[in-house]
């Protein structure tokens, strides 16, 4: 299949590319690189040794999106394009609203339009709220109290609208876990701007001496030691997991969760980084943060059951392979001005 991959410049995105190149896919690429950069794209070819057309266009530009849509046949788009931190999607609601929601509507209509007939869609676990654990696809979602996690039940909510009234649109709405981790090759990884929000960037820029010590935010909640419990999932098995989406699409709407159905604490994943790695991470207990839950971890069997997909890789490969990426020049360079790649529209 040729799949649009919008967001594919990102975190998650470039892993999938390669996941599908692996599996014998062909992508495009659209990002705008308000969150990443253009190098990762010559680090993808040099993994999978294959050309990637990239359109440097925002998605919630309808001309722009429709340019690829004439210039290229495609059998689906995943998207992944949207703006990510909780924080910030408080302080700027408007902002979050406009590019997550827009998005997916600009390139619903012009799936439509083109007869594009599959919509893979990077939802998140949050959408559940703070609910019974193991969270499962039937339940019945939880107010997010922000507007990042609003606007992803809302885009679950419009595609599943569209699909229903346009019974040859299939979408698939995944429903992310905890990314963690890179690919093997320590060429592409998670490299956040600024102070990460999230844990393993941190430990990881700990190990690195980038930053002194780790807070570890409350060790208070009724979790196995105190500290919060998340299901984290190697990025790489996510990956596999969209291209079973993928294939395996029917028509309708389809919720999965991707998750490997395991919780981890904070504590836990601390001392599993400095196990496999041979570093040590200062940390000190501070107060909660504000939003945070004290548990949760995926129901994953709906996903094995209809898609065939598991997650294979274990808590050690996550560790290994992020501290791989920050421990070599791959965060380096991709932390840098932006550099010259063969752009073949901008
Ligand atoms: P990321 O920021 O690394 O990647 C997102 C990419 O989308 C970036 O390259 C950014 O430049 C691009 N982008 C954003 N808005 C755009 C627009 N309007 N037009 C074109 N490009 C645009 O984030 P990620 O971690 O790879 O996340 C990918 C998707 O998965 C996001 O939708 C995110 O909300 C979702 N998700 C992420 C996590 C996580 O922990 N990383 C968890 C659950 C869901
Ligand atoms: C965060 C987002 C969530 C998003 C998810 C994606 C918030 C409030 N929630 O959730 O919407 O879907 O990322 O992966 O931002 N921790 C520390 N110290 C740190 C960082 C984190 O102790 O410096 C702890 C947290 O309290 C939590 C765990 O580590 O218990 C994981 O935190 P994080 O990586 O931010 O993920 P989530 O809280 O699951």
């Amino acid at each position: 299949m040729r799949i649009l991959v919008t967001g594919g410049a990102g975190y998650i995105g470039s892993h999938t590319c390669v996941a599908l190149i692996d599996a014998g896919h062909s992508v495009i690429v659209a990002d705008n690189l308000c969150n990443s950069r253009v190098e990762v794209l010559d680090r993808m070819k040099e993994i999978t040794g294959k050309d990637i057309p990239f359109y440097h266009i925002d998605v919630t530009d309808y001309v722009a999106v429709e340019r690829v849509f004439v210039e290229h046949e495609m059998d689906g788009v995943i998207h992944f394009a949207g703006l990510k931190a909780v924080g910030e999607s408080v302080e700027k609601p408007l902002f979050y609203y406009y590019n997550n929601l827009v998005s997916t509507m600009i390139l619903a209509k012009a799936c439509l339009h083109y007869g594009v007939n599959r919509f893979v869609f990077s939802s998140s676990a949050t959408v559940y709220g703070d609910n019974e654990v193991p969270f499962v696809e039937t339940m019945k979602l939880k107010p997010r109290m922000n507007p990042y996690g609003e606007s992803k039940a809302m885009s679950e909510q419009i595609l599943s609208d569209i699909a229903r009234a346009n019974p040859s649109f299939s979408v698939s709405l995944l429903r992310y876990f905890n990314p963690v981790g890179a690919h093997e090759s320590g060429l592409i990884g998670e490299a956040p701007n600024g102070i990460p929000n999230n844990l393993m960037p941190y430990v990881t820029q700990v190990a690195a001496g980038k930053r002194e010590k780790l807070r570890i935010f409350g060790d208070d909640y009724p979790t196995i030691d105190g500290t919060g419990v998340r299901d984290y999932i190697h990025v790489m098995d996510l990956a596999e997991g969209h291209v079973a989406a993928l294939e395996n699409l029917l028509e309708g709407v389809h919720i999965y969760n991707l998750g490997t159905g395991r919780g981890t604490s904070v504590l836990e994943l601390v001392k599993a980084f400095e196990e496999a790695n041979g570093v040590e991470i200062p940390f000190e207990v501070v107060e909660r943060r504000a939003g945070d839950i004290a548990e949760f971890y995926a129901d994953a069997s709906k996903a094995e059951q209809e898609l065939g997909w598991k997650a294979k890789r274990d808590l050690v490969a996550m560790c290994r392979d992020a501290w791989r990426f920050e421990s070599s020049a791959g965060t380096l360079a991709l932390s840098g001005t932006l550099g010259t790649v063969n752009v073949s529209h901008s």
